[in-house]
């Protein structure tokens, strides 16, 4: 796009004192974005008057492509899954780079049932990523009590994902604004209400369900209130791996880090408050009990709500806007903004250079909803402003 990519530069903006790329929105995609493209050489930078508050604030952090692998979604399950395979090279180069973790840990997922009923909906789940190939297996009871002997005696199976890891997205925040600044990247502390106060021959909308109201691209808040729980005394969690299940029909995922925290989550509610409600935190916390029983006894330490910025099909918007020359959206990751930082981070960097898109974000594009298809979309969607 910046190199004559076809047709890519007609309408782009020119100037010697622009910058290259200047990125809506410091979340994790907006900051890796930057960061690939100062790697690359281009002069970057970001707007957000609060980098690091969205969505990636509340996440729990699960690199989980397997584990969230559902029917129907085969061009997202790909997608998850290259950028899955690309995490473990994007930790340890963002580690060094920023000089501090992330908190990235590779113990593998656990899928779980409560009783009968909820081993039949995980099994019926995890049949569907079997059959895709995935790597998913099913483990006797005794088996899964020995991998974690926290889950509770009730449970009643299970299975493991052992390619489903973690990372902190706290501190993953914070480790690439580190590294982009040592990449040169420059800040802007501003929020940004329209395009027209963005000066750069290239934009890059990364602005969660933000992207909304500057692109009018369907883009719609999806709620999740989660909360974190801490082991006691300074421990550390009584488990390893990430647990996910169902437990009397409730689904939840709980993900122990190092530091002690546990964080329990999360509804899915379309909605566009932030609003912690107490039905939602019994559900959960009943749920992890009903899982991990050792749970009862941590502390609670923060209950929170986010923005989650989704979709129509469940899939990000990634690629050039029509109609809106040198402006790119990298958006709508729903459920998997974590996971689909670093695939993201490298081709939106390869598309602003070289002007081709890769072949990975055919599915992806904006142009997707265009048309009457976008118009009929846009009246019916709640913005997250
Ligand atoms: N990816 C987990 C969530 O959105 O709750």
């Amino acid at each position: 796009m910046l190199r004559g990519g076809p047709g890519s530069t007609a309408g782009v903006k020119k100037g010697p004192f622009l910058p290259d790329v200047a990125v809506v929105g410091a979340g994790p995609v907006g900051l890796a974005i930057a960061w690939r493209c100062a790697q690359r050489g281009l002069r970057v930078v970001v707007h957000d008057a609060a980098p690091g508050s969205g969505a990636s604030h509340v996440a729990a952090g699960m690199l989980a492509p397997v584990a969230e692998a559902y029917f129907g979604e085969h061009e997202l399950t790909g997608l998850l899954v290259e950028s899955a395979a690309r995490w473990p090279g994007f930790a340890a180069e963002l580690a060094a780079a920023a000089g501090t973790g992330i908190g990235h840990r590779t113990d593998g997922t656990l899928v779980v049932g409560l009783t009968a009923d909820d081993l039949a909906e995980a099994r019926r789940l995890w049949t569907y990523q079997q059959g895709l190939g995935l790597p998913i297996t099913p483990l006797r009871p005794s088996a899964l009590r020995d991998r974690e002997p926290a889950l509770a005696p009730r449970v009643r199976g299970g299975a493991v994902a052992p390619g489903d890891h973690q990372v902190d997205p706290r501190r993953l925040v914070t480790a690439l604004r580190a590294a982009a600044e040592r990449a040169g990247v420059g800040w802007r502390p501003d929020a940004v209400g329209d395009l027209s106060e963005v000066d750069a021959r290239v934009t890059v909308v990364a602005a969660g369900c933000g992207a909304a109201a500057l692109t009018g691209l369907p883009v719609r808040p999806v709620k999740g209130q989660l909360l974190r729980l801490r082991a006691p005394g300074r421990g550390t969690p009584g488990f390893r791996h990430v647990i996910r299940g169902y437990a009397d029909g409730e689904p939840v995922y709980l993900v122990p880090r190092d530091s002690g925290e546990v964080v329990v989550g999360a509804t899915v509610e379309e909605r566009a408050d932030t609003e912690v409600t107490a039905g939602a935190m019994l559900r959960l916390l009943r749920a992890a009990v009903d899982l991990v029983p050792e749970l009862a006894e941590y502390d609670l330490v923060e209950a929170s709500a986010g923005l989650r910025p989704g979709t129509p099909d469940n899939a990000p918007i990634i690629g050039a806007l029509p109609g809106r020359p040198g402006v790119l959206a990298a958006t709508g990751h729903h459920r998997h903004g974590i996971v689909l930082t670093p695939v993201t981070a490298d081709l939106v960097a390869e598309l602003i250079v070289t002007g081709e898109p890769d072949p990975l974000l055919a599915p992806f594009t904006p142009d997707r909803f265009t048309g009457a298809v976008r118009t009929a979309l846009a009246s019916e969607e709640e913005t997250c402003d």
